[in-house]
């Protein structure tokens, strides 16, 4: 099939290079010369573990290509994948310049049948404004052409976003139309392994069923947050909680990790995008919502808040190694990561931090410029040296079994604050370091 994806961030780039792994004919658009310079010169302009060689594969085989030319995309694919960003407005809402801009230009140059299938998170109501842009252009030209209009949220990783693709646990799609459903079904075919995973809605209820997961995950993770700062002050073990509940299977055991609070580019801002919709548009507030916000906003401080308790709160003159910059592991994603705030905090008491990420360091030196109080290092051991505590943000397999003699022997005080729960406690105190977790005793 023939397939244009409009955008070629993370969730188009993605998308585009999957379908042409399957055998589509797939053109990306990008108003942004410099990305489409990098990837057509066969590189890639984000970090996702087996992304590039994909890339590189289908483009040598010709069924991938991108492109900046406009009339050039709309002409090719029947199907056109809007993933374009939908940043958050000053007041959380969703922007939808993007996308609306991206399905003018279809209705503007469409010659021939299109489904224009939304791929980019966005709020519900979207698909009317869609379908009413490219109706507005083809009525501006005296055209009538036939399209449908699609929903069809991406429900990636990051970090694991090829495998989701490639092997999805359900694939949703909100359409209207008999013509767009079939096209979608034969689309996504070979995606679907042993049983059927696509999941046929109606438009609305597609588009809320992306803010429903993302919520609801963010809400296990925020009430298994409120559950670690209790069970640690109850001298309860959130470990064997959360073992002794994932255990039923009504609760299950993903996503039950308290940590220093969730970030990214997907839970915070579909969290207060939902909150939004609710208010706005709706009349009501998502009271649980609030509070699952509000608890991730006080979880990003944890880590200052334990590090203040054992060396008060003047940091002046104090240096500390942090792990992990990442929002997350395998990526080198920093938004809304827990570390930025962590850093802020540490720099606002008047410490220096030492920093190590395998990946996330450039994008480290990005946000933070010439930051003074912060300087890097090349291993996480070499970010010990001489500092007055370790802080742990972000769970990279490589911090999991560290040589724990070596880390007491180059920390000034043996301390390690542990954002992500990577050790037992038991274990680590034998070293006579002193282990502060998530609600662990
Ligand atoms: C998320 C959704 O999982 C995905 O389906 C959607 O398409 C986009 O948003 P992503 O943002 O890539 O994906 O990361 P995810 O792995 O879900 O983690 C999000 C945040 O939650 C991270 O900061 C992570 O550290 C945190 N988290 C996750 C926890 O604190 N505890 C957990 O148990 C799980």
């Amino acid at each position: 099939m023939k397939v244009t994806v409009v955008g070629t961030g993370y969730v188009g780039l993605v998308s585009g290079t999957c379908l042409a792994e399957v055998g589509n004919d797939v053109l990306c658009l990008d108003v942004d010369p410099e990305k489409i310079r990098i990837l057509n010169e066969g590189g890639i302009p984000i970090f996702e573990p087996g992304l590039l060689d994909m890339v590189k594969r289908n483009v040598a085989a010709g069924r991938l290509r991108f492109t900046t030319d406009v009339e050039q995309a709309v002409a090719h694919g029947t199907i056109q994948f809007i993933a374009v960003g939908t940043p958050p407005d000053e007041d959380g809402s969703a922007d939808l310049q993007y996308v609306l801009a991206a399905a003018r230009n279809i209705g503007r140059h469409m010659g021939d049948y299109k489904v224009v299938v939304d791929k980019s998170t966005v709020p519900v109501g979207t698909g009317d404004k869609v379908r009413a842009a490219i109706a507005d252009e083809l009525k501006a030209r005296g055209a009538d052409i036939a399209y449908s209009v699609v929903s069809n949220p991406e429900f990636l990783k990051e970090g694991a976003a090829v495998e989701d693709f490639m092997r999805p646990d359900r694939i949703v799609v909100g359409a209207e139309d008999e013509r767009a459903i079939e096209l979608m079904r034969a689309l996504y075919a070979p995606f679907q392994r042993n049983h059927e995973r696509l999941i046929v809605m109606d438009v609305r209820s597609a588009e809320l069923t992306k803010y429903a997961a993302n919520a609801m995950l963010a809400t296990r993770i925020s009430f298994m947050n409120e559950l670690a700062n209790l069970a640690e002050r109850l001298g309860a073990d959130i470990e064997q909680v959360r073992q002794g509940i994932g255990s039923d299977p009504r609760i299950g055991y993903h996503f039950l990790y308290p940590g220093c609070g969730y970030g990214g580019s997907c839970f915070p801002k579909d969290v207060q995008a939902l909150q939004r919709t609710a208010r706005l548009d709706a009349g009501m507030e998502m009271k649980v919502l609030n509070a699952v916000e509000d608890a991730n906003d006080a979880q990003k401080h944890v880590l200052t808040a334990k590090t203040v308790k054992r060396f008060g709160n003047d940091l002046s003159g104090r240096k500390f190694a942090v792990w992990g910059l990442a929002f997350k592991p395998n990526t080198d994603d920093m938004r809304e990561a827990p570390s930025r705030y962590l850093l802020a905090d540490l720099f606002a008491a008047g410490a220096t931090v030492v920093a190590y990420d395998p990946v996330a360091m450039h994008e480290a030196r990005r946000i933070f410029g010439d930051e003074p109080r912060l300087s890097y290092a090349e291993s996480p051991m070499a970010a010990l040296e001489g500092a007055d505590a370790l802080l742990i943000v972000t769970e990279w397999k490589e911090f999991r079994s560290p040589d724990f003699e070596a880390i007491k022997a180059k920390l000034k005080q043996p301390v390690i604050f542990d954002g992500r729960n990577l050790y037992e406690p038991k274990q680590v105190r034998q070293f006579g370091i002193d282990y502060q977790a998530i609600g662990r005793q």
